[in-house]
Formats: structure tokens, C-alpha cells, sequence
């Protein structure tokens, strides 16, 4: 959803800015930019498509000299992608620089009075304005302009800025868009997130709304809106920093999903101690879990699809009601929820826009809110009462693997521990879970080290028009994910459906060949489960199954079966998913689609 970066130092500029937008990548890649204060002028370069292009139009930042300087990769939301509407942007007079990761919701506004003023506009963007707003209000003081425009604007923004006439001072400031900076050997850097700053510095500061950092070569200060110098504290960022690199594997996608077993191990394994699960971060005493009388999972897209699979575990150990809501739809439909609601957000960014105004909802509503994040120091971590980390690291590929595992992972511990605290899970069926949940690691790599055989299976679909997955209970929110995964890196078309639901419209879609994927892991549902696959075989479809070993019934009704090791029947999500995820990742690598950056899509999600 966009990613500025920014240098000021000893060192050359347009390299590090380079280096950065590569990690941010994933945030955007319809165009980018960067421009270098160099001897009295900026000078910018910025183009549509991706950063290579930028990088060679650069010479990899050799054509740029310059030690400070501001850098942008974009998701066009305001203008479609081109040279012009690419990041930075400056006002007429190209002496004031900025970057922008957001949306300036009354830019129209604003761009008319400014116009009235005889101010030209070269680009569509809503960026461009501020631009020229900081123009309008510079009379020589970078902090008052910056201060002046924060008053005037509405929406989101983390910005980036240079001001020609103060070339020793690179300005940052945010709301409600993402912001970190850091100091490095002889410099300081900002960027959207820590991917972008961990070669550098492991020390960062999260920016807070409406918060100004003013950097120089060897210092860094922080002002309120009101000009008013503020102390914060840096956050130590433990990541490796190889993390975010592809480490010999093709893509990030297929390295993440390969990091599964050590996402899953890590979030569990610091909240079991001795036999028992502590999660200390939940902030909650066994009176206040047992006093709860419902609970809200909101998350967007494939986050949303842990809170169905949660659904069912909640349910079924701990026996509270659990409603699942789409983030984006959550604060418009007038939820109903009090202090006896816990509200779990879940987000492997922190960051999403959608999530973040549910959290602020839920607990303008007097509810309790738990954020299950990925990103440590994120705004929803920031913003939610308690926080449980999910221990995936960086996650680059815009499509989620290892995050989702983590995530699935967390809910787990949740799940268990509730159903412990209101005395429905006895003490031999929490060693038993325990267990399984110990031995999922193992059994994840034993199905990755299989992947040859998906990927046989996957070749034989890459012209497929449309891919259907099928399930029931757990098995129904398993599928939505692998259809999910399958069609944003693919660009086939899929849909998951409660397997039931077919015959009430969705098996017209069915004609010879059309693959169906059918997950089965709920033993007590098998039965139904292979009517399902026989009603659409019978109507001409291949029928791809997902299914525990052990259950060759199943193979009555499929054409092609993949078998998954057996787990507690609570935890199957997080053995069935590795296949889909890997059978979607190599339809999408034999169509010779960019996996990790699937056109029109972004991670972290900072616009609503
Ligand atoms: C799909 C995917 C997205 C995210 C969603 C929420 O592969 O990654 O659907 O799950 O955008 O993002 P976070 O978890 O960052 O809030």
C-alpha cells in the first residue's frame, strides 16, 4: 500500500533509498520514485512499472548524487500508475519534496482552494497537494509549515519531506499510515517498515499519529502538532536479518512457506510451560475469561479465515458464541457488543486500515480487545488492550503463508486455554492437544518435502478456467483460504463453498473436467463429505482430495488424492492448508505469474 523511505547521512543516498524500496516492495510496485538534495537543487528520478526500472534508470543509484534524500514505491489509489502520478512529488518551484504512503481524503478540497491560488497540478494524485499545500504555508520554518498542513488535511499519511532551503534536515511525519526511523552508523533512516530499515539499524522508533520527526546527519527530534519536542523511546527490533531475503529459494513465497515449521514451533512454543499454556500477554485471570460471554474475531482476508477455522474451535473447547466479521464491513453493520465481549483482531501487518478502525470501534464499544500481530510495535499491536504475537518474522510475499500458520497456531493456545479456564477441557484432553500441537512442525516439513507430487498435479490444471473448493465445519474454512491463495497468485478464478450449498445453485458451474478440491478431515463428516464429491463427479468433475491418512475410503470418489498426516481434529487447518498453499504456488509459477507480487494487490493494506 505504498512505502516511502528516507536517508539523511554521510553516506550516498540513492543507493540505501534503493536497497530500501526493495524491501518494501511488497507494499506496492505500479511505479517508484526517489529524489536527492545534491549541491543546492533536488534532483528526481521516478517512472512507472517496477523498481528495476527505477534501477536502471539510475544506474542503481549511481546517477543520483546526494546524501539526503526521500524515496517512494506505490499502489496507485488516487491516479493510475504513470510516470507523472509516480512519488515524490514537488511544488512549482521544485524546492519541497515529498513521499506519501496514504490518502488525503479532502485533497479535492484542498486542490480547488490551492488552484484558486494559481497553484498548477501536473499529476492526479492526492499526494501532489500536499505538495503544494507545504508550499503555500512555508515561510521559512519546515516544522510550523508541517505543523500548519497537519491541521488542514484528513485522511492518512505517512509522509517523507525535503525542503531545498534546509538542506541538513530530512522531515517524517504520520497518521495513521505506518512510520519507523531509526539511526545507522553516521545517518538516520525512516521507512514504512522494518524490513526496509533491519540492514541498518535494529533500534527503531515508532512514529506515532500526528507525531514530526526532524533528522540531521547525527541527530534525530520529535515534535507534537503543536511544535512541541517529545521523548520516545526505541523499540529493539530482534528479526534476522536475513529474514528478508530470498535465501536461494525461487521466490519469497516458497521460502515462507518453508519457514512454517519454525513459525508454528515459535508461537507455541515460549506460552507452554512445564505441561501447562501461559500467555501472559493475554492480561486476562481465569475469573475475567470465564466472565466472558461472547467473543468477535475481525480480520481481513486470509486473517478472517483463521478467525472461521477459530470459530469452530472456540466453539467446540471453550463453548462461547464467537462471531467472525469481515474487518471492512465490521463498523458499518452496528455490531453488538459489550464489556463481556472480547474482541480478537487478528493481522500479520498490523497495519491494515480496515482492522485498525475495528479495533477503534470495538473499543470506543467498551469491549476488551486482543490483537493477534505479526509486526511487533504495529499499530494495531500499539492500539489493541492486550497483544499476542505471532512469531512468523517478516512476511514479504504478498500472499500470506507462514503468518497464516502462526496465526492458526495462536488461536490454538487461545482456544485451549479458555476451554481450560471454563472447565470444559479436561487436563488429559489439554495433554493430549498439547501434543499434537507439538508434533505439527514435523508434520508440516514432511508434507513440504512432498512437493514434487503437487507440483506434477498442479501442471496438469494450468489452463483451468475455474477451480472449486469444497468442505464442511473446519474443512469449509480450510477451503476458503486454499481457494484464496489459489486464484490472488493465479488469477484462475475459484470459490469455496459450504459443500452442502452446492446443489443450491453453485453445481450448475460444474461441467466436464472442472476441478474441484475436497477437503475432508473431520472424521464424523467423511460420509457427507464423499456424497458431495460423488453428486459432482457424476456431473463430469475431477475431484482433488485433501483428506488424513488412513481414510482410503475416499478414494471411491476422488480422482487424485493427497493424504495429510493425522492430527487432533482441531488442528488439521494447519496440516491440509500446506498442500493448497503449495498446489496454488505452482499453478501460478507454471503460468509464469510474479508470485510474490500478484498484480493489483498489495500487503499491509493501509487504505480502506
Ligand atoms: C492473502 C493475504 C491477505 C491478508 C489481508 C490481511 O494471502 O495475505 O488476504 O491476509 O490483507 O492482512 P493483515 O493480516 O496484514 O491484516
Amino acid at each position: 500500500m505504498c512505502g516511502i523511505v528516507g536517508y539523511i547521512g554521510n553516506r550516498q543516498a540513492a543507493p540505501i533509498l534503493l536497497d530500501g524500496l526493495g524491501k518494501l516492495e511488497y507494499r506496492g510496485y505500479d511505479s517508484a520514485g526517489i529524489a536527492v538534495y545534491n549541491e543546492g537543487k533536488i534532483d528526481m528520478i521516478k517512472s512507472k512499472g517496477r523498481l528495476k526500472v527505477l534501477s536502471e534508470l539510475t544506474h542503481d543509484g549511481a546517477t543520483l548524487e546526494g546524501t539526503m534524500g526521500i524515496g517512494h514505491t506505490r499502489w496507485a489509489t488516487h491516479g493510475s500508475p504513470s510516470d507523472v502520478n509516480a512519488h515524490p512529488h514537488f511544488n512549482a518551484d521544485k524546492s519541497i519534496v515529498v513521499v506519501h504512503n496514504g490518502i488525503i481524503e479532502n485533497y479535492l478540497k484542498l486542490k480547488k482552494k490551492l488552484k484558486k491560488r494559481d497553484y498548477q497540478f501536473v499529476s492526479e494524485t492526492d499526494t501532489e497537494v500536499i505538495a503544494h499545500l507545504l508550499d503555500y504555508y512555508y515561510q521559512g520554518n519546515p516544522l510550523e509549515a508541517i505543523t500548519k498542513i497537519m491541521h488542514r488535511m484528513e485522511g492518512s499519511y505517512a509522509l517523507g519531506i525535503m525542503f531545498k532551503d534546509h538542506p541538513d534536515q530530512l522531515y517524517a511525519v504520520r497518521k495513521d499510515s505506518p512510520l519507523i526511523v531509526g539511526h545507522t552508523d553516521g545517518g538516520c533512516i525512516i521507512a514504512s517498515d522494518v524490513p526496509a530499515v533491519l540492514r541498518y539499524t535494529r533500534d527503531v522508533y515508532f512514529i506515532e499519529n500526528e507525531e514530526i520527526v526532524r533528522m540531521t546527519a547525527d541527530s534525530m527530534e520529535f515534535f507534537n502538532v503543536d511544535e512541541e519536542p517529545i521523548v520516545k523511546e526505541p523499540v529493539r527490533i530482534e528479526w534476522d536479518v536475513n529474514a528478508a531475503e530470498k535465501g536461494g529459494y525461487e521466490h519469497f513465497m516458497l521460502k515462507e512457506m518453508y519457514e512454517q515449521p519454525k513459525a508454528v514451533m515459535d508461537t507455541f512454543s515460549p506460552r507452554i510451560k512445564g505441561s501447562q499454556i501461559e500467555i501472559e500477554e493475554l492480561g486476562m485471570t481465569e475469573e475475567e475469561i470465564r466472565k466472558l460471554r461472547k467473543i468477535m474475531i475481525v480480520a481481513c482476508g486470509s486473517a478472517s479465515h483463521v478467525g472461521h477455522t477459530s470459530k469452530y474451535i472456540l466453539e467446540g473447547l471453550a463453548r462461547l458464541p464467537v462471531e467472525v466479521d469481515m474487518a471492512s464491513e465490521f463498523r458499518y453493520r452496528n455490531p453488538i457488543l459489550d464489556e463481556q465481549t472480547l474482541v480478537v483482531v487478528i493481522s500479520q501487518s498490523g497495519e491494515t486500515a480496515d482492522t485498525l478502525a475495528a479495533l477503534r470501534q470495538a473499543k470506543k464499544m467498551g469491549a476488551r480487545v486482543l490483537g493477534i500481530v505479526n509486526v511487533v510495535g504495529s499499530s494495531i499491536a500499539r492500539e489493541a488492550d492486550n497483544v499476542m504475537y505471532t512469531w512468523a518474522g517478516p512476511e514479504i510475499a504478498v500472499a500470506t503463508t507462514k503468518a497464516y500458520s502462526a496465526q492458526l497456531t495462536a488461536m490454538y493456545l487461545l482456544a485451549m486455554k479458555f476451554g481450560k479456564a471454563r472447565g470444559l477441557l479436561r487436563e488429559d484432553e489439554l495433554q493430549e492437544m498439547l501434543g499434537s500441537l507439538k508434533a505439527l512442525p514435523a508434520q508440516i516439513e514432511m508434507i513440504l518435502s512432498n512437493r514434487e507430487k503437487i507440483q506434477k498435479f498442479a501442471n496438469r490444471y494450468l489452463a483451468a478456467r475455474d477451480i472449486f473448493f469444497i468442505g464442511r465445519g473446519i474443512d469449509h474454512a480450510i477451503s476458503m483460504e486454499g481457494s484464496l491463495k489459489l486464484k490472488e497468485i493465479s488469477y484462475i478464478h475459484s470459490e469455496a463453498y459450504a459443500a452442502g450449498e452446492l446443489k443450491h445453485g453453485t453445481i450448475s458451474l460444474v461441467e466436464e473436467g472442472t476441478l474441484v478440491a475436497a477437503v475432508l478431515t473431520q472424521k464424523e463428516l467423511y460420509k457427507k463429505m464423499i456424497s458431495n464429491m460423488e453428486e459432482v463427479r457424476t456431473r463430469g468433475a475431477f475431484v482433488m482430495a485433501v483428506t488424513v491418512e488412513g481414510n482410503t475410503e475416499v478414494e471411491k470418489a476422488a480422482d487424485y488424492v493427497i493424504y495429510i498426516p493425522e492430527t487432533n481434529k482441531y488442528f488439521t487447518n494447519s496440516l491440509a492448508i500446506i498442500p493448497l498453499q503449495l498446489f496454488a504456488y505452482y499453478i501460478a509459477v507454471g503460468r509464469g505469474c510474479d508470485v510474490d507480487k500478484p498484480r493489483n494487490l498489495a500487503k499491509s493494506v493501509t487504505v480502506e
